[in-house]
């Protein structure tokens, strides 16, 4: 069955198993000698010593396992096809060649007003993976809980001057983004409670659906080379769950969409209705805007539902599916309590390396690399 498994990586897959049901397993404890890597040569935990010295050895990767998903064959057990997941998000973790920058900046809305699909969890997270792979990146928080500026560890207590103040007061970009401070090159326009308001504050102002697009346009940092290294290579925007004017603010501002989809029963409950506002968004507001992506996102391996959800979304979609599927992982939904992106929390987790994956789909998309 799989390719190059051995006992070992099925133990050490075993042992991620235990952490994404039960979560009881801090950091502290992950480094703790009885938990020492296995692999003196590397301390790569799950290479084993005779794999490594063979040298046959080779780890899929999350976007070839995706791939594979339908072909998991019937007859596995759930728990092989979990160890499977596990090894195909354990690919190489050492640093990457940067990607070439995109030839404009890709403003890409991160949106489904369907409520908890990781929405803010895949914004934060990819925007860590495009940094890491040497893009600038904006993050525009745009839902009033203020969840992406909670992850990315900017201040955003009431009267910060964010996203509100952006669209509300007009005020310009520049004087209200902040610099990551785990991530060096993502910077973020931040979201304070204040935002609540807005929706129905922004119904008597003049153009009120294009105000991010004309802060966008209007700082200097959106747009082609000529605008120099200053120049953000991705903006992206993280909607509140539902279709009033915050999020139609950013589907007028975006040219892509990138829609998060939970491996779950109604997964594709209200997408028609998302689909119906993006129509009427081209057709009206913003000629361009293409959904360029959807990202199955808390995959469990372990359900044959994930797996029917999975192919579901990809028989509506096709290509625009990521290939990469991000697992459902303690770590993942741990991260945002320390300020942290699962990227940084813990790199070479099974959620970090996916989305690191998927950031890599995305930047290849748009620069053909
Ligand atoms: N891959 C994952 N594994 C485990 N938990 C996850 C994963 N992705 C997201 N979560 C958790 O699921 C919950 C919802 O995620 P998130 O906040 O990103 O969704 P959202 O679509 O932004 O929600 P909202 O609609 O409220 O803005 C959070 O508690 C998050 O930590
Ligand atoms: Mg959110």
């Amino acid at each position: 069955m799989t390719e190059g498994l051995t006992d070992q990586d099925a133990q050490s897959a075993s042992a991620e198993r235990e952490e994404f049901s039960t979560g009881s397993r801090g950091p502290s404890e992950r480094d703790s000698p009885q938990n020492a890597p296995v692999s003196p040569q590397d301390g790569d935990p799950d290479v084993s010593r005779e794999t490594a010295a063979a040298g046959g050895y080779r780890v899929r990767t999350a976007a070839e396992l995706a791939e594979f998903a339908e072909v998991i064959a019937d007859d596995e057990t759930p728990l092989a096809r979990a160890t499977e997941h596990t090894l195909m998000a354990r690919q190489q973790s050492q640093a990457r060649p940067p990607l070439p920058r995109p030839a404009s900046t890709r403003v890409m809305v991160v949106a489904n007003q369907k409520g908890g699909v990781g929405k803010t969890t895949s914004t934060v997270n990819i925007a860590a993976g495009l940094a890491q792979l040497g893009q600038r990146v904006l993050v525009v928080d745009l839902d009033p809980q203020g969840n992406a500026s909670t992850a990315l560890s900017v201040e955003h207590f009431q009267g910060t001057p964010g996203t509100y103040e952006l669209l509300v007061d007009g005020t310009a970009l520049n004087d209200v983004v902040q610099q990551c401070p785990e991530l060096d090159q993502v910077q973020v326009v931040p979201a304070t409670i204040d935002l609540a308001g807005a929706e129905i504050e922004l119904v008597s102002v003049v153009a009120r659906e294009g105000r991010l697009k004309k802060a966008l346009l209007g700082s200097g940092r959106v747009g082609d080379e000529s605008l120099g290294e200053n120049r953000w290579d991705y903006v992206l925007v993280d909607c509140p769950p539902s279709l009033g004017l915050l999020t139609l603010n950013a589907l007028v501002a975006g040219a892509e969409m990138l829609i998060p989809i939970q491996a779950e029963y109604y997964a594709l409950e209200g997408l028609g209705q998302l689909l119906k506002t993006v129509d009427m968004v081209r057709a009206h507001l913003n000629p361009e805007l293409a959904v360029s992506t959807i990202l199955i996102t808390m995959y469990d391996a372990r359900t044959r539902l994930a797996a029917g959800v999975a192919e579901e979304v990809r028989g509506h979609f096709g290509d625009q599916v990521l290939r990469t599927y991000i697992p459902r992982s303690v770590r993942v939904s741990e991260a945002p309590s320390y300020g942290q992106t699962v990227m940084t929390y813990d790199p070479g987790s099974p959620g970090a390396l996916s989305y690191l994956e998927a950031a890599r789909e995305i930047a290849r998309k748009g620069t053909n690399a």
